[in-house]
């Protein structure tokens, strides 16, 4: 018996690729991971449809603290974890993982496309990314200045910097929520890097046709509709003159 890990890509139920396809339609349990990204352009239904099998959605309390469910599945029969975007990019299942590998559960891992890739649109060079951040919505006593700290970071090493924004059952953070964040952190710091005039760019629905890249001042892209979720920000290290002429095109 098989514990498939398979990444959906980042648009819609057409992404997944045949082999996905294939391992899922020879799975008796089909889990969704739903708490750390979205499919863009469509539905449970129409995904249920395509597969031609039931999905079980798998919240973070499921994977987190009931795994052993989709695990004990996974003793006796083939199961699908689908994960949105790629199955170990941006934020790892690795938990599960090995906990299959402990039961001496077969896996098996079937790529797809991620943020972290699909941020090459925009034109600035992939290995010239530093660490990637993430900025969680503030909530009273909480507001990690972490996103500010790796931004100062990879900016002292020419590194560009890939900010990946909160996502809570009910709201998805938006460019403008995140820049706003930024700047009250930079309001308690001495030192000026998240300033209204850096050069920043903010993403929108990367991989679907309606996608949005922008680049331009923190106060201009502050004030710029990014549309439907899901958003995420770069702020650029140093730039080689072909990287340039690229974020050119999205000013
Ligand atoms: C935890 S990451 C996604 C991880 C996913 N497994 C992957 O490989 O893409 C979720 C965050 O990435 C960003 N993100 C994901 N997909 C996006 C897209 N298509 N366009 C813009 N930002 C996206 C958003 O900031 C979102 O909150």
């Amino acid at each position: 018996m098989t514990l498939y890990l398979i990444g959906l890509g980042l648009n819609d139920e057409k992404d997944i690729t045949i082999k996905g396809l294939e391992a899922i339609k020879n799975c008796d349990y089909i889990y969704l991971e739903s708490y750390t990204s979205l499919l863009l352009n469509t539905s449970i239904e129409k995904l249920e449809k395509l597969y031609g099998k039931k999905i079980i959605i798998a919240d973070r309390e499921l994977v987190e603290k009931k795994s052993d469910e989709i695990l004990d599945n996974a003793t006796q029969n083939n199961v699908a974890f689908l994960v949105v975007g790629d199955v170990f990019s941006a934020t790892t299942h690795t938990d599960l993982f090995l906990r299959a590998k402990e039961k001496n559960i077969d896996i098996k891992i079937i790529h797809n496309t991620s943020i972290l890739t699909a941020v090459g649109d925009v034109g600035l060079e992939l290995y010239k990314y530093g660490k990637t951040t993430s900025m969680p919505y503030f909530e009273k006593g909480f507001e990690p200045e972490t996103p500010y700290d790796v931004i100062k970071q990879n900016k002292s090493n020419g590194l560009h910097t890939l900010v990946l924004l909160d996502i809570k059952p009910d709201r998805k953070m938006t460019v403008y929520e995140a820049i706003s964040q930024l700047l009250q952190i930079q309001e308690k710091r001495t030192e000026k890097i998240f300033t209204s005039d850096l050069m920043i760019v903010g993403c929108a629905r990367l991989g679907s046709d309606n996608f949005t890249i922008k680049y331009g001042k923190v106060q201009e892209l502050q004030n710029n509709d990014f549309g439907k979720p899901l958003h995420c920000l770069i702020v650029p290290g140093k730039l080689h003159f072909m990287e340039e002429d690229m974020l050119g095109l999205w000013k």
